[in-house]
């Protein structure tokens, strides 16, 4: 029985969207600007791609209302249509909105750069006494001022844009800068002071003590790919709204949708981030996260999370015409979207399945994942 319903699996799976390693590598599916920072539960811009090309025409207008870190505003660019992004967390909406900006590219490099050097002569300076008690105890009194020291310098010196892509190498820095183990950078749960064995390079390793290096390697990194992106972009439109999904207004009528909905249980969207808001003081909004990971998969928090998503589609609804592509993927192994397709009003065209690669030997298990290719009513 076990057989047949393996088979039955193997035999449902969407070939063309399930690509291998060797059919498409790490380095297509992180290309250019897709990596400016490191966000779990994103997904893959090759499958924004292919529904592009079924789904849509350049010059249409779409939309994402779980933009997450952008990608499929950044795809929809490079294929010529605009495109609205919505998400509740107000660092997702930054980092989605320096993906997609037009940038004047010698200026920016050259303030990000001038930034990085006056920065390194003011760390010695800075005084950590006003941080926050979770800053102090994330990081090693050097690398907290390198921090700091960056962040004052870039908020005075840079334009808006500039100062918005300071704040992302900002941000990725203090990630890698944190006083956790190497391999525990997704989730760590406490500040390790001491030395470690480290699972990852087989040897003793110690918490990081400076940032600077940091700082450094990610402007480079930056400034590369935002270059890449810049040869492929397109002028198409792309704006980011930081509002509930559930209620935002539109600024004009849509042609359809692609989005990865967030699922119940899984994702801290807020708090995989915490380092960016203690540092650039960004606005929480965790409680209006739909299906937060801290609420469990009680039939409580399901029954919100269904009402949540219904929501957002039957919203989004008011700035479509009947028959418009809505475009989901997600991974429904607890079978939700017919009840949410039902309430939003959402016909469903095509359900499929699609393997999931995950590099070999990260994460065990094979893992799978839904695109619902629906209709407005
Ligand atoms: C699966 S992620 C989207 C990832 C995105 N497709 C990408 O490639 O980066 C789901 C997103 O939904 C957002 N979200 C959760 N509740 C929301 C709400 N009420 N309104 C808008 N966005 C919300 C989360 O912050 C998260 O960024």
């Amino acid at each position: 029985m076990a057989g047949t319903t393996q088979e039955a699996l193997y035999a449902e799976i969407a070939l063309d969207l399930s690509w291998s390693e060797e059919a498409l590598p790490q380095v297509q599916r992180t290309k250019h600007v897709h990596s400016l920072h490191p966000y779990l539960g994103k997904f893959i811009p090759q499958i924004v791609e292919v529904f592009l090309q079924r789904y849509f025409r350049p010059g249409q207008r779409l939309y994402d209302p779980f933009v997450g870190s952008g990608t499929t505003l950044v795809e929809a660019n490079a294929f010529g249509a605009s495109a609205v992004g919505c998400d509740i967390s107000a660092f997702n909406c930054l980092l989605a909105q320096v993906k997609t900006r037009h940038y004047s590219l010698g200026s920016l490099e050259m303030a990000l750069r001038a930034a990085l050097e006056q920065a390194r002569q003011t760390a010695e300076v800075v005084t950590t006494e006003d941080a926050s008690s979770w800053l102090r105890s994330w990081y090693a009194p050097q690398a907290l001022r390198e921090l700091l020291a960056y962040e004052c310098v870039t908020a005075e010196s840079l334009d808006d844009a500039g100062w918005d892509v300071a704040r992302i190498i900002l941000s990725r820095s203090a990630r890698s800068a944190r006083r956790t183990t190497h391999f525990d950078l997704d989730f760590p749960r406490k500040p390790v002071k001491k030395s470690y064995w480290c699972y990852k390079h087989r040897r003793t390793c110690s918490p990081v003590q400076e940032a600077a290096k940091f700082l450094r390697r990610y402007t480079d990194d930056t400034v590369r790919r935002i270059r890449e992106f810049a040869s492929l972009r397109t002028d198409s439109a792309a704006d980011v709204l930081h509002a509930d999904s559930r209620h935002v207004d539109l600024p004009y009528e849509i042609s359809g949708i692609i989005t990865s909905p967030p699922y119940p249980g899984l994702i801290d969207y807020h708090e995989q981030h915490r380092y960016a808001y203690e540092l650039l003081n960004l606005p929480d909004l965790r409680d209006l996260e739909i299906g937060p990971a801290d609420w469990g998969v009680s039939r409580r928090a399901l029954d919100s999370y269904i009402d949540g998503i219904a929501a957002t589609f039957r919203n989004a609804a008011r700035f479509m015409e009947s028959d418009s592509p809505v475009v989901i993927v997600v991974n429904d192994s607890r079978d939700l979207y017919p009840a949410i397709l039902e309430q939003a009003g959402l016909a469903l065209d095509e359900r499929l399945k699609r393997h999931v690669n995950r590099r070999t030997g990260r994460r065990a298990g094979e893992f799978f994942e839904d695109v619902l290719v629906c209709r407005t009513k």
